[in-house]
C-alpha cells in the first residue's frame, strides 16, 4: 500500500488487518502509557493536509490520527492562501508539498485530482504517498474504511458483514461515500445491497456495472417502509447539493427517504443506522438516543481507522500489534 486514491488498493486480508489494528490502537490509546507509546512511534514523520473543499470530520480525524502517532501536520484549507493564486499549477503545488512532508492527504471538489497527484508522485525522484480524503462526487476511500469498521463492529455478534443486507439511502448519484462503500462490498461474502433513492438520485451505472461484474446482488427501490424490516443496516446520506449545476436538489423531495421514530419501529432490533455525516433532515435527532444509531461512533471510529492507515503506510503496524499486550 502506497497511494490510497481509490478503494481498489484494498483486499479482504488488508481490510481485516486494518480493522484489527484499528481496534488495537483504540484499546492501547485508552491508557496514558499506551497513548505515550503510540505518540512516540512516528515523531520524525510529517503530513500535509491539503483540503480545498470544506470538511469537519475527515480533516479533524486525519489531523488527530496524526497526533495519536506523533506525526506532525501542516495544512492548506484554502487555495486563496497558497501560491496557486499566483498561477502555480496544481502539479507544481503538490510537488512543493512533497518537498516538505512524508504524506499528502487531499480533498478536492473535483474528481480525479488525487489520481493526478499520485501519477505525479510516481514520476519524481522523491515520491510521497497520496491519500484521497474525498474527490468530488467520485470516491472517499478512507470513509469507506471506517464504514466497514463500524459495520464489522456492529455485526460482531452475528458474524460480521458477510451475509448481511445493507440498505444505502438518499442522494446515491452524487454521494462519494456510498460509491466507495458499495465497491468495497466485493470483498464480503453474500452481501446484498438495497439502493433506496429518488429516481433523480439513483446509484450511477458505473457502480452498478462494477457490482454486476463482481457478482454482488443489489436491488433498487423507492419504498423505504417496505424495505426496512429486511435490512441489517441502513446507511443514510444527505442531499449533496454542493454538486448542483442547475439547482437539481430543489426539485427533489428527500422526505420519503428519512429515518425518524416511526422508521425505527419498522427496523429490526439488531439492525443499525449509519450516516457519514454531516446530516441534514434525513435522520431525526430523536434517533440519536436509539442503541441502533451508530453514526456518532462511526465518526469517532474515523480517527482510529485513519491512525491505523497511517501506521500501515509508515510501517509500524506490526510494532503496535506486538506491543499491544503490554497495555492490556
Ligand atoms: N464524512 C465526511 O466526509 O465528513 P466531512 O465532510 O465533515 O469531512
Amino acid at each position: 500500500m502506497f497511494h490510497i486514491v481509490n478503494t481498489d488498493v484494498f483486499d479482504r486480508v488488508l481490510l481485516d488487518d486494518l480493522c484489527r489494528l484499528t481496534t488495537v490502537i483504540r484499546t492501547v490509546a485508552k491508557s496514558d502509557d499506551g497513548a505515550r507509546f503510540l505518540k512516540d512511534l512516528l515523531p520524525t514523520r510529517r503530513a500535509m493536509l491539503y483540503f480545498t473543499q470544506p470538511s469537519t470530520r475527515t480533516f479533524l480525524s486525519m489531523n488527530n490520527a496524526c497526533h495519536v502517532l506523533g506525526i506532525r501536520s501542516s495544512e492548506i484549507r484554502d487555495p486563496e492562501v497558497s501560491s496557486e493564486v499566483k498561477g502555480e499549477t496544481f502539479e507544481d503545488s503538490i510537488r512543493t508539498f512533497s518537498s516538505y512532508v512524508d504524506v499528502i492527504v487531499m480533498r478536492t471538489p473535483e474528481a480525479g485530482y488525487a489520481a493526478r497527484a499520485a501519477a505525479l508522485m510516481d514520476s519524481i525522484p522523491r515520491p510521497v504517498p497520496i491519500i484521497n480524503a474525498g474527490s468530488g462526487k467520485d470516491q472517499h476511500p478512507t470513509q469507506a474504511l471506517l464504514d466497514v469498521y463500524t459495520l464489522e463492529r456492529s455485526f460482531e455478534s452475528t458474524g460480521g458483514i458477510d451475509g448481511k443486507t445493507i440498505g444505502m439511502m438518499g442522494d446515491l448519484k452524487r454521494g462519494r461515500t456510498v460509491r466507495s462503500l458499495a465497491r468495497l462490498m466485493r470483498h464480503y461474502r453474500d452481501v446484498r445491497l438495497v439502493f433506496i433513492a429518488p429516481e433523480a438520485f439513483e446509484m450511477e451505472p458505473d457502480v452498478k456495472a462494477f457490482l454486476d461484474e463482481h457478482g454482488i446482488v443489489y436491488t433498487e427501490t423507492r419504498r423505504l417502509h417496505e424495505t426496512l424490516p429486511e435490512l441489517d443496516a441502513v446507511y443514510v446520506t444527505r442531499m449533496q447539493s454542493e454538486h448542483d449545476v442547475d439547482d437539481e436538489s430543489s426539485g427533489v423531495n428527500l422526505a420519503p427517504f428519512t429515518i425518524g421514530p416511526l422508521e425505527l419501529t419498522m427496523m429490526r432490533d439488531d439492525a443499525c443506522v449509519l450516516h457519514p455525516l454531516p446530516r441534514g433532515s434525513e435522520i431525526h435527532p430523536d434517533v440519536d438516543a436509539d442503541p441502533r444509531a451508530m453514526y456518532w461512533r462511526q465518526e469517532r471510529n474515523g480517527m482510529w481507522m485513519r491512525a491505523a492507515l497511517f501506521a500501515s503506510v509508515f510501517g509500524v503496524a506490526q510494532e503496535i500489534m506486538d506491543a499491544a499486550p503490554r497495555f492490556a
